[in-house]
């Protein structure tokens, strides 16, 4: 399982992104500050459904924003799935598989095998 593309919006430092990444390993360069581990922490959260730096959501919302969101694409063997979480501070987080199907995270992690 590999993780594609990421999309974020409002998430930490980034107002939107756009990121492809390539099969095989892959490194982000730029100066300190720029937001390499923000990428880590948005794919870690899609894997994990928490985050690497801290217990709670409100920090991983870009200031002055009203939510986050993280959308990945996901290809496993031959299959594609696009998982996008929507993060909004003092409630619950929601998930959408695919575009279509909307649940709360556990059934989706449960759905996703993760
Ligand atoms: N919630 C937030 N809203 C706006 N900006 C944020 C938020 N959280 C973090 N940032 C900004 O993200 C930047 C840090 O990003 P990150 O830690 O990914 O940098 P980095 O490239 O990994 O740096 P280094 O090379 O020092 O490890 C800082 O400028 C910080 O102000
Ligand atoms: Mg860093």
């Amino acid at each position: 399982m590999r993780v594609r593309h990421l999309s974020l919006v409002d998430f930490r430092s980034y107002p939107t992104a756009e990121v492809p990444i390539d099969a095989g390993p892959s490194v982000f360069v730029g100066p300190n500050g720029q937001g390499k581990t923000n990428l880590m922490e948005a794919i870690g959260y899609v894997a994990t459904l928490g985050s690497h730096r801290v217990g709670t959501d409100a920090p991983m919302i870009r200031s002055g924003a009203a939510c986050a969101v993280i959308r990945t694409a996901i290809v496993r063997d031959d299959r594609e799935l696009v998982a996008e979480l929507e993060i909004v501070p003092g409630r619950a987080n929601r998930a959408k598989l695919n575009r279509t199907h909307r649940c709360g995270l556990e059934r989706c992690s449960a759905l996703c095998g993760w």
